[in-house]
């Protein structure tokens, strides 16, 4: 199945394949996802997700109220339908 992600503010639109992870799609599409570590240690690919729902094989370290405002960790989240995800605060 693909999905498709679109990244605010930018409004960038972008697909992500089954087993693909959100950051690995974006990377393959050559986008600018911020990331270091790949594994879910750094937060620097911490975004916030409007619409949608992701899973990840291994649940990533935030708190309740963190998941309830829709903090997904991108390189450790996929994709289970079609999202918007933003940089905003
Ligand atoms: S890139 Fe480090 S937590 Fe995702």
């Amino acid at each position: 199945m693909i999905n498709t992600i679109v990244l605010l503010p930018q409004g960038i639109a972008f697909e992500v394949q089954d087993g693909q992870t959100i950051l690995e799609a974006a990377l393959n599409n050559n986008i600018r996802f911020p990331h270091r570590c790949q594994v879910g240690a750094c937060a620097a690919c911490l975004c916030r997700k409007l619409e949608g729902t992701v899973s990840y094989h291994l649940e990533p370290m935030l708190t309740e109220k963190e998941q309830q405002q829709g903090w997904v960790f991108a390189c450790q989240a996929y994709a289970e339908s079609n999202l918007v995800l933003t940089f905003e605060e």
